[in-house]
């Protein structure tokens, strides 16, 4: 069994330690936060170990997975001393997401992970999911033909209000699902809209070309709400097109020759029984992965996919501050 510690341990420290409990590879053996009260309070409620503070945490448990769960600036400055100081310590880390809002501090997060030979991997949820697992299969079938486009949306409410919190919070999580399905991203141009009264630019319109030809487009807010479906995946090609609504509640695929229409919907026996279920999926997902010995290149959703994610946001706001489209390396 992998012995796990979670730092941070507020609302989705708890919920990741959830997951290491009921996943088959992994023991939850300690709980950290710098706030006494809140390692008390879960340690209490798990029956392990608190921490206050990570390194002697690192120096005690013998732990094989750190699980990062900070928050800080835009969600992600709380994540680099804790990922870095892990990997120094020869553990496999799972961070949430944004890896970092620093985009220098995310390089370095990845570099570190390459050099020391660990896993890292991010909390990007949302794909992991059957219905995405399914779509995924059709595009690699060549059910849909030869992709042209992919329609992203998502949006949700959020009052908080630094000026990119939105795209650095929010968009890992999209651009994650649009690299998922479509490869890397090699051009980006971005207009951005704030609602009246707010700093943050809240609303975002995307462009994106592929690396491989396909092209993209993806709306973002915090303006709306998640009492309505937040999320919506279009992709279309040659052959046919498929809709991913609402993460993971209903996939439906229309084949161009065809009048029929294929339809999964989440079943209310044995489908995903809310948003925390995605949690679920995949952090047993990196759990298994690193029972498995995986080589740290193929961990799925990991660091290096974040980090990508992130230089695609920080390239959509460099768009929007000098109005031209803009290259990455890929
Ligand atoms: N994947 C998703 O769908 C999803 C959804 C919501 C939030 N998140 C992410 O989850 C993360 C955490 O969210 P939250 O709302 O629980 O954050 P939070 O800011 O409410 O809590 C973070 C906790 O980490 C602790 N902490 C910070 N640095 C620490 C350190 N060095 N050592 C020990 N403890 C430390 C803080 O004291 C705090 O208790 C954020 O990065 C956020 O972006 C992901």
């Amino acid at each position: 069994m992998l012995k796990v510690g979670v730092i941070g341990m507020r609302g989705i420290g708890n919920q990741h330690a959830d997951c290491y409990v009921s996943s088959e590879h992994a023991e939850l053996v300690a709980v950290c936060d710098l706030v006494q009260e809140r390692a008390d309070d879960a340690a209490a409620r798990l029956g392990v170990k608190p921490y206050y503070d990570m390194h002697d945490m690192l120096d005690s448990e013998g732990l094989d997975i750190v699980d990062v769960s900070t928050g800080g600036v835009e969600n992600g400055s709380d994540h680099y001393a804790p990922t870095i100081a892990a990997l120094d310590a020869g553990r496999h880390v799972l961070c949430e997401k944004p890896i970092s809002n620093d985009i220098g501090e995310a390089r370095e997060m990845v570099a570190r992970a390459r050099e020391t030979g660990f896993c890292f991997g991010v909390n990007l949820n949302h794909r992991f999911c059957p219905p995405a697992f399914k779509a995924k299969d059709w595009v690699e079938e060549g059910r849909l033909g030869e992709v042209n486009f992919i329609n992203m949306a998502l949006w949700i409410g959020n009052p908080k209000d630094d000026e990119f919190f939105h795209l650095r919070a929010l968009h890992p999580h999209s651009i994650d699902v649009m690299r998922y399905f479509c490869g890397s991203i090699e051009y980006v141009q971005a207009f951005l809209k704030r609602s009246e009264g707010r700093t943050c630019w809240s609303n975002a319109s995307i462009n994106m070309k592929f690396a491989n030809g396909i092209i993209g487009h993806l709306t973002g807010s915090y303006d709306m709400t998640t009492r309505h479906p937040m999320e919506r995946c279009e992709v279309a090609g040659t052959k046919g097109r498929f809709v991913l609504d609402n993460v993971y509640e209903d996939l439906t695929l229309w084949l161009h020759d065809s009048d029929e229409v294929t339809s999964v919907h989440n079943s209310i026996f044995g489908g995903l029984a809310g948003f925390g279920d995605t949690f679920r999926m995949r952090i047993h997902r990196f759990c298994e992965q690193v029972a498995e010995g995986a080589d740290p290149e193929a961990i799925e959703a990991s660091g290096a996919d974040a980090l990508q994610a992130q230089e695609v946001i920080e390239a959509a706001i460099k768009s929007h501050q000098i109005g031209e489209v803009i290259k990455l390396e890929v």
